[in-house]
């Protein structure tokens, strides 16, 4: 599921949809591709949004192995996720399939959960973790002896703490149901409710309580805490063959792309700096994620994330916990500084602490 309006990671997602915003240096909608592809499935359907649809087609095909085939549809307005799937019928006809939304991440391996689905057959697998504000996710009540009773989608009274996660397996029993539901009060088909009309219709709806990590992108508006997740299970040292080490010093899980120049800098791990970087006289911190083509010169970094092309340079005290948006320049020219000139987007946040 990559349509959908992205209002919440704002001002990032004034320019980018919300499915492409990169962890650890990758979008995270291709983590979720990454995770369908691990446990075997290479046919796979993209909702995407008259938006944002060209950027979710142009990255999910650099993402794109040669043996999966990618179908993009197009859903006119987000009119839901139970929307998403009616739409998606034709692609997906009677075969049982995993609904993934684009923003979401979790740790487990889709395989086990496959397999849980084959093994012990049901219409509905969901997963459920327990949150500390429900409120913001569709819930689940279970009864004695575990089985799912019923689902709400934002309840402002949550019948329990385990909100349902971004990623569910169902057989095609679930267009009879999404036939059944009608808008909800905030004017979409969810899926919470098809899930609930399964339920009722007395399908086999089985939930499974999620130990590992999980990522809501979209929603928690944290994609430092995200970068952090993801950098500590994924980050492997790795530097490309032509990058430059001129009095470079690597310490920990580094991954640096190709064309890269790292000269008298420090660089402590777990970080990843994209391709064609400049890094000199600076100090690159744990959890940092430096984009594509940024210059950082003169500079500390400690826990940010950088998008593409932002140039740092010659600030004294060290940046940390800052999350910089494409082509953003921070430049101390002057020695003191004269004057501050600032050109800040929408919704931007400066802290001086
Ligand atoms: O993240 C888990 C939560 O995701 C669940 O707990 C909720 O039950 C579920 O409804 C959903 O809630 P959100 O409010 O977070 O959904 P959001 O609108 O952010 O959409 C999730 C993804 O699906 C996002 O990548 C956009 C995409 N989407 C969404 C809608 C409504 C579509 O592609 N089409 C849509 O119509």
């Amino acid at each position: 599921m990559a349509g959908g309006r992205g209002t919440r990671l704002r001002p990032l997602t004034h320019t980018m949809a919300k499915q492409l915003v990169p962890v650890a240096n990758q979008p995270i909608l291709h983590y979720a591709f990454s995770s369908l592809y691990e446990a075997g499935i290479r046919d796979i359907g993209v909702i995407i949004s008259p938006e944002t649809g060209a950027d979710i087609r142009a990255s999910a095909q650099l993402w794109q192995p040669a043996d999966v085939t990618l179908t993009f549809i197009e859903q006119d307005e987000p009119a839901g996720l139970a929307h998403a799937v009616k739409i998606a019928h034709g692609f997906l006809g009677a075969s049982p399939f995993v609904m993934y939304l684009g923003d979401n991440l979790i740790e487990n391996p889709l395989t086990d959960l496959i397999a849980s689905f084959r093994q012990d057959p049901c219409d509905a697998l969901i997963l459920l973790k327990s949150v500390d504000n429900p409120q913001a996710f569709g819930v689940a009540q279970l009864d004695a002896n575990h089985q799912v009773v019923g689902l709400e989608e934002k309840p402002a009274q949550p019948k329990s703490d385990l909100a349902l996660v971004g990623v569910y397996l169902f057989t095609a029993a679930v267009f009879e149901a999404i036939a059944q539901i009608k808008p909800s009060a905030r004017g979409e088909l969810e899926i919470t409710d098809a899930i609930d009309t399964m339920i009722a219709h007395g399908r086999r709806v089985r939930a499974t309580r999620l130990e590992g990590w999980w990522l809501d992108t979209g929603k928690k508006d944290d994609l430092l805490e995200a970068n952090r997740v993801v950098l500590d299970a994924y980050c492997q040292p790795n530097l490309a063959a032509d990058v430059v080490q001129d009095g470079a010093q690597f310490r920990g899980r580094v991954s640096v792309g190709e064309g890269t120049v790292v000269r008298n800098s420090v660089v402590q791990g777990p970080v990843s700096i994209g391709k064609h970087c400049v890094i000199e006289d600076a100090y690159i911190g744990p959890y940092s994620s430096v984009g594509d083509g940024s210059i950082i010169r003169k500079s500390e970094l400690d826990n940010c994330v950088l998008l593409e092309r932002c140039h740092i340079e010659g600030i004294p005290t060290r940046i940390e916990q800052s999350i910089f948006g494409t082509d953003c320049q921070l430049v101390r020219n002057e020695q003191p500084p004269a004057a501050y000139r600032f050109m800040i987007g929408d919704q931007s946040v400066i802290e001086v602490v």
